[in-house]
């Protein structure tokens, strides 16, 4: 299914709500190649792009944990490689077999989305947003 955004999607972060809307209209980009069978070098183009959108937000997301020190960093990150992994995978079925692309791995990356968005990044949101109202009061836990 293709990703309908709405406002439930916002996490007021406004590089991380503009990445996300991105990527979510990429999502919906190569779900149309593939349900409307635009064929291979379009679902592989799709693909790509989709990729490369996503390691550029991936490390977005990376370089804000790094800087105040995120404490689930590591399992987030590792949400973000089962990602690239399964668009990688995808990828190379579609450039080297020449596909098909099941419906089934189009739904798991607009499943993988939704998922992380409401969770794993909700709670990064939420935790950026502590950090800056605790840096605007001077009152860090330390
Ligand atoms: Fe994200
Ligand atoms: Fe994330």
């Amino acid at each position: 299914m293709a990703i309908e955004w709405n406002d439930s999607l916002f996490l007021s972060h406004d590089l991380l709500d503009d990445d996300h809307r991105e990527m979510a209209a990429l999502i919906n980009k190569l779900y149309l190649c593939v349900n409307e069978n635009f064929g291979k070098d379009s679902v592989a183009a799709a693909a790509r792009q989709l990729l490369r959108f996503s390691l550029a937000h991936f490390s977005h997301e990376k370089g804000l944990m790094g800087q105040y020190n995120y404490p689930d960093m590591a399992a987030h990150l590792s949400e973000h490689k089962t990602l690239v992994d399964e668009l990688q995978g995808l990828i190379a079925i579609v450039e080297s077999e020449g596909g098909p692309v099941r419906f089934e791995t189009v739904d798991f990356l607009d499943d993988w989305f939704a998922a992380h968005l409401k969770d794993a990044d909700a709670r990064f949101a939420a935790f950026l947003a502590k950090e800056a109202r605790e840096t605007a009061t001077g009152d860090r836990a330390g």
